[in-house]
């Protein structure tokens, strides 16, 4: 087999949009125009955001978390008593059998008075977190983490808004703290002596992968992960190589953009190498509030409707969310 040749993913600074210099915002705007419409990832830089920081307090949680608090803290698909737990929580590792675990956690803002958790309305759920006596810090860490990502994802909406050519807040005024539906998953890697075989999936291609080719369910990601390399973009050319960069956010569209820009920035096909290698991969899957709609529209063709239906977020996350299971198995 010959080598697999890398991606373009360009590293772009984004520190300009948290600025007010209008000509700045517009370089890296028109630099995320690039990465949108060529490999469709791009890393962004200057963000603001502890990388180190937060990878160790996230290694510090994965490590010292005992199988008995992962059960307590399980979702729905592992511990069945745990009803109305389907995003938040712990999804576990199976000896023998599966060899990721992760833990998912939304908006602190989400508490038992919020009017769409009072009035039970799909993915919307009250965080649960580990003991504070046993993991001290971590609950104040990762709410503290939410917000510094969802403030680098609102300036990164602001350059998408500019390279869509629209208002700077086309996107951000349907982006809240308040009631986003946006996730941040703490994703290990485990390194295994001997690798679970069920764990490890064979592509059409032969590669072997921890997490088959998928599109993302979201409006954008934002991704710090370990300086290991492990995915894999498809491309006219094939598939390819991303390099790994653990000095910034991997950023990529998701499937909400690609409908509501008629595939203007198309959500890049990509998938995830099996790499038996102890690593992070620390996704915030950027979404909207449930009832948020923006209408189809096509940016080349601003003058033709495009053949999509408007969907409103809640909508789209709920049956996407779903989809990805469905297609890739239980995370
Ligand atoms: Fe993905």
């Amino acid at each position: 087999m010959g080598s697999i040749p890398a991606a373009n993913v360009p590293r772009i600074d984004v520190s300009p949009l948290f600025g007010d210099d209008k000509e700045k915002k517009l370089e890296v705007a028109k630099a995320i125009d690039a990465a949108s419409r060529g490999s469709g990832f791009f890393y962004a830089v200057n963000t603001g955001v502890d990388l180190p920081k937060l990878s160790s307090e996230t290694k510090k949680f994965h490590m010292s978390m005992t199988d008995e608090e992962k059960w307590q803290l399980a979702i729905r698909a592992y511990n069945k008593d745990h009803q109305s737990q389907i995003r938040c929580g712990y999804y576990l590792s199976i000896p023998g059998k599966k060899a990721v675990e992760s833990f998912c956690y939304l908006t602190p803002e989400f508490t038992s008075e919020h009017p769409r958790i009072a009035n039970p309305t799909p993915m919307h759920e009250v965080n649960v977190w580990p003991e504070e006596e046993k993991h001290p810090g971590f609950r104040d860490f990762a709410e503290g983490y939410y917000r510094d990502v969802f403030g680098l994802s609102k300036a990164l909406l602001r350059g998408y808004a500019l390279a869509l050519d629209k208002e700077e807040d086309f996107f951000s005024r349907h982006f809240r703290l308040t009631d986003t539906l946006s996730s941040v998953v703490l994703i290990r890697y485990p390194y295994i002596e001997d690798y679970p075989e069920p764990a490890i999936k064979t592509a059409e291609d032969g590669t072997k992968l921890s997490f088959e080719w998928h599109e993302d369910v979201s409006l954008i990601t934002v991704l710090y992960q370990s300086d290991v390399q492990n995915l894999q973009v498809q491309t006219p050319q094939g598939w390819m190589d991303i390099e790994p960069d653990d000095t910034g956010f991997l950023i990529n569209c998701g499937s909400y953009m690609a409908h509501i820009t008629d595939d203007y920035y198309p959500a890049p096909i990509h998938r995830v190498k099996w790499v038996n290698a102890e690593r992070q991969s620390l996704p915030f899957f950027v979404n909207l509030g449930w009832e948020d709609t923006i209408n189809p529209w096509n940016p080349a063709h601003a003058d033709a409707t495009p053949d999509k239906p408007s969907i409103s977020y809640g909508e789209y996350l709920h049956g996407g969310l779903a989809g990805l299971i469905k297609k890739n198995g239980q995370t």
